[in-house]
């Protein structure tokens, strides 16, 4: 299938025109335009210029986003995962996706893609021309482009995702939920994307059930706008979004887990 054939005004959900061209495409039904950014990838999400809170403000700079998987990354999951001992390593989470993800027929979205250190992992496994990878920041997208220069990126915002109704094999989104300003308005939107049977894996958080560490990760998540999660809030969202939760698993505060939508 065709990309053009998969994207959709992330506003009316009505059809594109000028698909995917080189200029980008606008939507016939609501007039929004939705343009090509330094040639390499399409912009669904034209009217955010910046999303609040400190967590994403650094994750859309420069700065922030040349040090974010070596340094940034690592001792967010410390604190926010309880990973003091650094046992849950990044080949653990290689080792999860290429065990879970699970594609039906149909392109593997990874969904705030970040610098691309896991959409690469799915490249590697699916290939190139089967993966799409969707972020809101700029610099990140950039950063991925660096990586993955073949690779379809698109910017956009995960509560409005430019996708038909059931059209994407598999989506994957890790180590992002907690940083949605509404994570069950993104599950919903990935529940509506998604084609029956195709996989949504994810990381992210437990919120500690220790009122000890929670002076420590309460305040972390005020400071970085990030928010942990009771499990049985994840699960219900989920199974709203027509989801059947096939693993929920992730050793301390980490997270890791699989739906499939029914
Ligand atoms: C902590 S990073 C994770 C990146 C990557 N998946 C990883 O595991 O390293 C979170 C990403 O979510 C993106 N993001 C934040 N809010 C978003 C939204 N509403 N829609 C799409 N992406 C968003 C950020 O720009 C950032 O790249
Ligand atoms: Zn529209």
């Amino acid at each position: 299938m065709q990309l053009s054939d998969l994207l959709r005004c992330p506003s009316c959900r009505g059809t594109l025109d000028d698909k995917g061209s080189k200029d980008g495409s606008s939507c016939p039904s609501c007039g929004t335009a939705y343009p090509m950014r330094d040639g390499f990838y399409q912009d669904f999400a034209p009217e955010i210029i910046a999303q609040s809170g400190f967590g994403q403000w650094v994750l859309e700079s420069r700065p922030g986003v040349a040090i974010y998987e070596k340094y940034l990354r690592v001792s967010f999951v410390r604190v926010m995962g309880q990973n003091w001992d650094g046992a849950f390593t990044p080949a653990l989470e290689d080792a999860y996706l290429v065990s879970h993800v699970a594609p039906v027929d149909g392109p593997v979205l990874d969904l705030a893609c970040g610098a691309g250190r896991w959409t690469r992992t799915l490249v590697e496994t699916f290939g190139p021309e089967r993966v799409i990878g969707l972020d809101l920041s700029h610099t990140m997208l950039e950063r991925t482009h660096r990586l993955l220069n073949e690779l379809t990126l698109l910017r956009g915002n995960a509560t409005q995702l430019p996708f038909a109704d059931a059209s994407l094999g598999a989506v994957n989104c890790s180590n992002s939920l907690q940083l949605f300003p509404d994570p069950e308005a993104a599950i919903a939107e990935v529940g509506r994307c998604l084609k029956p049977g195709g996989t949504f894996t994810f990381f992210t958080f437990r919120k500690s059930t220790s009122p000890a560490y929670r002076l420590l990760q309460g305040p972390w998540e005020k400071i970085t706008r990030v928010q942990a999660f009771h499990e049985e809030d994840l699960r219900s969202w989920l199974t709203k979004a027509g989801f059947l939760v096939t693993d929920f698993s992730g050793p301390k505060l980490i997270i890791q887990g699989t739906a499939v939508r029914g």
